[in-house]
């Protein structure tokens, strides 16, 4: 599978969609990894446990826009292809998720073009995580690019699930038993609780320690 190279400039431009998407990438890392030290420095915590970033091949950028019934060009990646560049922020806590993806669309040079909240309306999979397409201004010597991002956050039970639901679905190929379909939802159910509970017990630890500290 190859890009389509339509004009002599094409595979130039591929190398600068990897370079502006790469800078993205890092730009967004940042801002995350700015906030994290943040929230350590005032409230003696950190949101992130850790953060997991990439650029789609561009074997997959074709294989979607295949999918989708578009022609493998430079322009058609760009324009439909959301998820180019891919960040996962996985935090402790469901509470964590939705203050990191806040401070993320509260910034001033951030656009929020989509949200999708996988966790207050999981897949029928089972699937949760709160999704976000931003875009996000890369400055280059003779202009400015408004890059697309996909944002994932989750929590760490949330992604182990992720990660071996998508390796049962590929193992697969999205045809799974059916009895292995319901055991992933059961599965799901209980890191939802396992979620629910976590942030209980946290929460009354952090109450205690600061009854102790007044
Ligand atoms: P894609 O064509 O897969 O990008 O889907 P989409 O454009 O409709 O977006 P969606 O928000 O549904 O999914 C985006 C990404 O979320 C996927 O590429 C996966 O990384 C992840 N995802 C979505 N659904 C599932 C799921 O059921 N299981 C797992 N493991 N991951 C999922
Ligand atoms: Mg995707």
């Amino acid at each position: 599978m190859e890009l389509k190279v339509e004009r002599d400039s094409d595979i130039e431009s591929w190398m600068e969609v990897t370079l502006v998407y790469n800078s993205a990438l890092k730009q967004i890392s940042t801002k995350l990894e700015i906030l994290n030290d943040e929230f350590q420095h005032v409230h003696r915590y950190n949101p992130i446990e850790h953060i997991k970033s990439r650029i789609k091949t561009s074997e997959s950028i074709v294989k979607k826009l295949r999918r989708h019934g578009y022609e493998s060009t430079i322009q058609n990646m760009v324009l439909y292809v959301n998820d180019i560049a891919g960040i996962r922020v996985i935090c402790s806590f469901t509470s964590d998720i939705y203050r990191i993806a806040d401070m993320i669309a509260n910034q001033s040079d951030i656009k929020v073009i989509a949200v999708k909240d996988y966790i207050t309306n999981p897949k029928p999979s089972g699937y949760k995580s709160y999704h976000m397409l931003v875009t996000v201004p890369v400055y280059l010597s003779d202009r400015i690019i408004d890059a697309k991002v996909e944002i994932q956050i989750r929590t760490v039970a949330m992604d182990f699930w992720a990660s071996l639901e998508h390796k049962i679905h590929y193992k697969f190929e999205g045809n799974a038993p059916e009895h292995i379909k319901n055991e992933l939802i059961s599965c799901a159910q209980m890191v939802a609780e396992l979620d629910a509970k976590m942030l209980r017990l946290n929460e009354e630890v952090r109450n205690i320690s600061q009854q102790k500290n007044d």
